[in-house]
């Protein structure tokens, strides 16, 4: 078995290389880290190859490293912490891993590469820079690790090249199916609406408008009877222009159609910001409690 204990971080990159493993890494990591971005404020760090060794080492110069890591998987702590050797040996101080999107434990006494932010342990810093994850470690575990180096994973890697830290994808629920079709029937009507303003054909404009009601009105009432309950008055505002369009269509003043629609544009992103969540496939799913 190779040990990697004594490799320097340039020998890693290099053996990554040379096992073909870098190539591997990249194709994993890439379409999640592009997802993510708009989510982070700092542009993505480039990823540099790392042994735990070298992090244990000498933590102070690799705290804020985006590091991608192989090591081998020592004990499993918690359903989202684990520690790592630099090999199988077990004879080093452990590495501590967090992993807050963890789904499964990785194998203890194989390789994983972990791919993450290297920092120092604290558990203000992980909730500050992981927002919603509950630190899972006892006191014991938490007191023992204060102050020693971690790796915030994103990816856990394993052997077969699945990723253990890859939220699956929650699918539709049936319900979500049926708001997913207001919502498109939204984003067919109001562009329709605005075009027809160009070339005004009151008919025409009257079954977009009409459209656009409908479907806002279908909005309020799954958003009442359903939830998220705070998104409600988003409906009913949007549903008050698309009301105010029709009446200004039904006495003939094209030119007040104008206003609402443009009070409308406005009012998708405003709901979209807290209530809409975008998975990593790019489809998007209701945010917020949904009965
Ligand atoms: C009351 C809140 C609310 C308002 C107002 C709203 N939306 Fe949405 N929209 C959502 C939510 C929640 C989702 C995510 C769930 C979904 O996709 O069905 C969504 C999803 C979408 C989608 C993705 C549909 C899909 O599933 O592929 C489109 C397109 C869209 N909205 C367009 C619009 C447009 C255009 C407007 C304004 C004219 C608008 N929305 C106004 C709440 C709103």
């Amino acid at each position: 078995m190779l040990n990697f204990r004594h490799f320097r971080p340039a020998t890693a990159s290099l053996l990554a290389a040379v096992l073909g493993l870098g190539a591997a890494i990249v194709s994993v990591s890439a379409p999640r880290a592009a997802a993510q971005a708009p989510a982070q404020a700092a542009a993505p760090r480039p990823m540099v190859p790392m042994t735990a060794a070298s992090i244990l080492r000498d933590p102070a110069t690799h705290i804020g490293l985006n590091v991608s890591m192989m090591a081998a998987v020592e004990t499993i702590l918690t359903k989202t912490a684990f520690v790592v050797d630099q090999d199988k040996a077990k004879a080093a101080e452990p590495l501590l891993v967090l992993a807050p999107s963890l789904i499964a434990a990785p194998e203890p006494n194989t390789y994983v590469t972990v791919q993450g932010e290297v920092l120092k342990f604290d558990p203000a810093e992980i909730a500050k820079r992981a927002k919603g994850y509950t630190l899972d470690l006892s006191a014991d575990q938490i007191a023992k690790f204060t102050g020693k180096p971690v790796v915030l994973a994103t990816a856990v890697i394993t052997p077969g090249l699945t990723d253990l830290a890859k939220k699956p994808i929650r699918p539709m629920t049936p319900d979500e199916v049926t708001f997913s079709g207001y919502m498109k029937a939204i984003n067919t009507a109001l562009p329709a609406v605005r075009a027809g303003l160009e070339k005004p054909d009151p008919a025409e404009l009257k079954g977009h408008v009409a459209a656009l009601k409908q479907a806002f009105t279908d909005v309020e009432t799954f958003l009442k009877t359903k939830g998220p309950a705070d998104a409600v008055k988003f409906a009913s505002d949007s549903l008050a222009q698309a009301t105010a369009m029709e009446s200004a269509l039904a006495s003939g003043k094209l030119e007040e159609i104008k206003a609402p629609a443009g009070v409308i544009q406005g009012l998708c992103a405003q709901c979209h910001k807290p209530f809409r969540e975008q998975m990593e496939d790019g489809t998007y799913r209701i945010r917020g409690s949904v009965r």
